[in-house]
């Protein structure tokens, strides 16, 4: 299902991937390669398809350097199914039979939420058709007779096998209704009215009651975690739905309604095939901290066999396999894996052999240096001193920083990593946490008005807090 990538260039997918992450042009390359490849094999002929599986990815480089940074990106960008794992909750203690093929359930699941938003967009019109008529006769209900079939009846949806547009159920339905009524009775009249003043807005505020369905909130988190099928939700699909009445204003109630539609309007069988499809042909599983389920050089422990059991475990999925989910089987062989690891203890080649191969294209990320430093710190749409000028603007107060003061902040987080632990980007989060903690512990303070951080209130703060480095020798 082409349409379901977005049918973004490689350019474009690095030029979307530079608003956040500095540097590591390489990575970026070829992850937007790999992403663009899956996009061009789809177009192929069915037999051509079946050979190309994708050339999976393994982005190596040390902590802190955007790693997961570029998963997190990609994961918002794409609109394909998505999920990120880490290796190491594999082998978490109590973790038993790893179960690996939760990464697949996950990926499923991930695929079925899109699906089924996709579905639900295109009958938003229809859905706020149908709210408008639910709300118009809670303010004038009409006949018992009429009351009893609670709003709108709909052709059977969930009976009917073939994927006839649910648009056209709907209209039929109301055309239905419309020939079997006696002409314009006075209440379609009255009706009619409404319908008009409710356009118009006139009527947001009036109190309504109208009919919901009743969910029962606690279930469906269940259900997400770690791929169990909660009982409940085996229930929910057999048993009726529970509806209760709610008193609410129009504006709500249209807006609780068109969801409530919206969903009713959704063929599930529909959504299932279609997410188990894009799941299998554009699924990508991002799999993080793979450095850490190595077995390593040194001498084997219980841990390390267990490492390697789950790189056993995990092999199959990667090689082309089928897991079984709640909607049914997954083919895995055509999804992406990308692997991610620090590997600075251990390498890529501590992998066992089998799996090392099935990521033929190893990337490298670079340290990064003062100047990506600068710009982590100002240019990504989230930078950090954009957001904690965010934060403080809420306390009504400007924070604003001197191009001096990014510089020295760059500098001394160069030289912190250098002396202490390389733990990159990431220091700049610490660095300013000590900058501002005594302004953001003082505030809000009507004394206080804007403040203007300069390269002496950096090297001020950092000093007073910083002792174990020798900052003083660096300042030049
Ligand atoms: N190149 C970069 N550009 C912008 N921000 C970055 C970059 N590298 C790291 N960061 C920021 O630093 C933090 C840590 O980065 P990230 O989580 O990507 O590290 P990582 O490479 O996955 O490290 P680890 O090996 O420890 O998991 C994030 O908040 C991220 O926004
Ligand atoms: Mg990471």
């Amino acid at each position: 299902m082409a349409e379901n990538i977005k049918n973004m260039t490689p350019k474009q997918i690095v030029a979307e991937l530079d608003k956040y992450i500095i540097g590591q042009d390489e990575a970026k390359k070829r992850v937007a390669i790999a992403l663009r490849n899956r996009y061009r094999r789809i177009k192929l002929s069915e037999t051509m398809k079946e050979e190309i599986t994708p050339k999976n990815i393994l982005m190596m480089g040390p902590t802190g350097v955007g790693k997961t940074e570029i998963a997190r990106r990609l994961s918002k960008l794409m609109d394909a199914p998505f999920v990120k794992v880490e290796a190491t909750k594999f082998t978490e203690v109590g973790y038993v039979g790893r179960d690996v093929d939760s990464m697949i359930r996950d990926l499923v699941e991930a695929s079925m939420r899109l699906s089924k938003q996709k579905r639900i967009d295109e009958n938003a019109d229809t859905a706020e058709k149908i709210a408008e008529d639910i709300i118009i006769k809670a303010i004038i209900p009409g006949d018992s007779s009429e009351k009893k079939k609670g709003g709108v009846q709909l052709g059977n949806i969930f009976g009917d096998p073939g994927y006839k547009t649910q648009k056209e159920e709907y209209e039929e339905s109301k055309k239905k209704e419309y020939e079997s009524s006696e002409q314009f009775s006075d209440i379609q009249m009255a009706r009619e009215q409404v319908r008009k003043q409710l356009r118009e807005g006139q009527l947001e505020e009036t109190v309504i009651e109208v009919e919901v369905d009743d969910v029962p909130k606690t279930n469906q988190l269940d259900a997400q975690n770690e791929g169990m099928i909660a009982i409940g939700n085996i229930f929910e699909n057999m048993m009726p739905k529970k509806t209760k009445r709610k008193k609410c204003k129009v504006k709500d109630a249209r807006k609780i309604l068109i969801e409530q539609e919206a969903q009713k309007l959704v063929d599930m069988d529909q959504v299932t095939d279609e997410a188990l499809e894009n799941a299998e042909q554009n699924g990508i599983v991002f799999i993080d901290e793979i450095d850490k389920i190595t077995s390593g050089n040194t001498m084997r422990s219980g841990a390390d066999v267990s490492r390697e059991g789950v790189q056993r475990d995990i092999l199959p999925i990667v090689e082309g396999s089928v897991v079984n989910t709640k909607y049914g089987p997954v083919k895995t062989d055509y999804m992406l894996f990308i692997g991610a690891g620090a590997f600075h203890v251990s390498k890529p080649s501590d992998l066992i052999p089998e799996l090392q191969g099935r990521f033929p294209i190893s990337v490298e990320l670079k340290n990064l240096d003062k100047e990506d430093f600068k710009k982590i710190l100002t240019v990504p749409q989230n930078a950090v001193i954009k957001q904690q000028k965010a934060l403080l603007e809420t306390e009504g107060i400007t924070i604003d920083f001197t191009e001096d003061a990014i510089d020295e902040i760059a500098n001394l987080a160069y030289i912190m990593n250098e002396q202490t632990e390389n733990i990159g980007a990431r220091r700049l989060h610490t660095i300013l946490e000590i900058l501002l903690e005594d302004i953001s512990y003082s505030l809000p303070d009507s004394e206080v008005n804007d403040i203007i951080i300069d390269r002496a209130e950096v090297q001020k703060k950092l000093q007073k807090k910083i002792k174990e480095v020798d900052v003083d020798k660096y300042i030049l």
